[in-house]
């Protein structure tokens, strides 16, 4: 096995915490790699101006490879407070570095994958005929078109004339907001192109095939949002007769999907959708398997082989100054173990999952979000794991 150079982007907050233990985690299993540090985050807005510096896109531009743990963004306004005072008079506007990231190397395939851990307290539980309570077993993956749709970023308040103009040559806009003062009108475009949504419905095919799901769902709202998620569907089932017509193609609207996620989850298998509903419906599974604790992803441009590999949940400012971290590594882990998939680094990303399954199952070594605890620095005192102990288990079990 060739050593790789991963970049290594702690980011803010407890960023660095679950990077670091992720990173050990990696190393214990025998991962043979150099990490460099990108810089990355509030610290570099408040000190460069900016969140993401070039030398940290040179970094992934060189290495391909980048595992990030969060960052803290803040409103515009309170970003310009914490500007250092010298770059307050340069018209800098914040904005958020892993949104640009993602664009800045197309890492237009985001991947979530939600997966029931057996024995997590966390676990989503029914009731079923009877007294029964049921414990149904989720496995899906969650395919998010990362870079367009509403979080494109293309949008107005008091929108300038041409685009007025264009929108008032709009029947519908005409009707329903010509009356409405230019000033009082605040659009965001949701903006979907062929060939990206092509691109997230083949990477979702592609891997229900290889992963032997027999579904894929258009999670979208066609019936309504016609020309974006109308497109995507169609799009979808040409893709299906065509290329897969051993797998079944499922179309769900966004709003009942969120109504079916706790009704019957094990259903789904592959779900695939634009850029907000994949957020959504990403994070509507992650509450059944465990929450932000295990939620992971991948952010991939299949073309370069970029990939950026994060956790889903942030910077969690309120725990990040304890003097002993409470916050639980899994979905770090979990992430770094994506990473793992893009490099086929099979043999150790499966062991790294096997020892994770175990340390869950055991019950033994829980953090205090699977304590149900509310967070503060004395958990750890009641009985939960610190992060570094979630992590040392998680190694203990590597080493056996
Ligand atoms: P958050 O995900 O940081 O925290 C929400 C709550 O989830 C926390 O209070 C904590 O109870 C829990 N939590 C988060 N991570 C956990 C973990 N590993 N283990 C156990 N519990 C965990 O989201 P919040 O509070 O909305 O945002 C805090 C900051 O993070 C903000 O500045 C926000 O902009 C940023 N953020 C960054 C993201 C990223 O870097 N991709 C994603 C989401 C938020
Ligand atoms: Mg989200």
């Amino acid at each position: 096995m060739s050593k790789r150079t991963i970049v290594a982007m702690p980011g803010d907050g407890i960023g660095r915490t679950v990077l670091n233990e992720a990173i050990r985690v990696l190393d214990a299993a025998g991962f043979k790699a150099d990490y460099v540090e990108g810089d990355i985050g509030w610290e570099f807005w408040c000190k460069e101006g900016n969140p993401l510096p070039e030398r940290t896109i040179n970094l992934i531009k060189e290495h391909k490879i980048g595992l990030f743990g969060a960052i803290t963004s803040k409103p515009k306004d309170e970003a310009f407070e914490e500007l250092a005072p010298e770059l307050k008079d340069k018209e800098l506007v914040y904005s958020s570095p892993i949104v640009a990231l993602r664009q800045y190397f197309g890492l237009d395939i985001c991947l979530r994958p939600c997966r029931t851990y057996v024995g997590n307290p966390l676990n989503f539980i029914r009731r079923g005929r009877g007294e029964a309570i049921e414990e149904p077993e989720v496995d899906v993956a969650i395919f998010r078109q990362n870079t367009e749709g509403l979080y494109g970023g293309v949008e107005w308040s008091n929108p300038p004339k041409p685009v007025y103009d264009t929108l008032m040559s709009h029947p519908k806009f005409k009707k329903n907001f010509g009356h409405v003062p230019v000033e009082e009108i605040s659009v965001s475009t949701r903006i979907f192109t062929k060939n990206a949504t092509e691109r997230i419905l083949k990477a979702a095919f592609e891997y229900a095939k290889e992963h032997g799901y027999k579904s894929v769902t258009v999670c979208e709202k066609p019936n309504v949002i016609r020309e974006t998620s109308g497109m995507m569907y169609k799009m979808a089932l040409k893709m299906q007769k065509e290329l897969y017509p051993e797998i079944q193609l499922w179309n769900t609207n966004i709003d009942a999907q969120m109504m079916w996620l706790t009704k019957n989850p094990e259903t789904y298998g592959v779900i695939v959708a634009g850029n907000m509903f994949g957020d959504i419906v990403s994070d509507g599974f992650a509450g059944l398997i465990g929450g932000l604790g295990f939620a992971c992803s991948a952010q991939i441009n299949p073309e370069t082989g970029v990939g950026v590999f994060e956790p889903t949940h942030g910077s969690a400012p309120k725990y990040a100054d304890y003097p002993v971290s409470i916050v639980n590594p899994i979905a770090m882990i979990e992430s770094a173990c994506m990473m793992l998939d893009h490099l086929q680094e099979n043999e150790i990303a499966h062991t790294i999952r096997a020892a994770v399954a175990k340390v869950i199952a055991e019950g033994k070594v829980r953090t205090y979000d699977m304590m149900k605890m509310s967070g503060a620095p004395d958990v750890v005192d009641k009985g939960a794991a610190s992060t570094t102990e979630m992590a040392d288990a998680i190694i203990r079990e590597l080493k056996k």
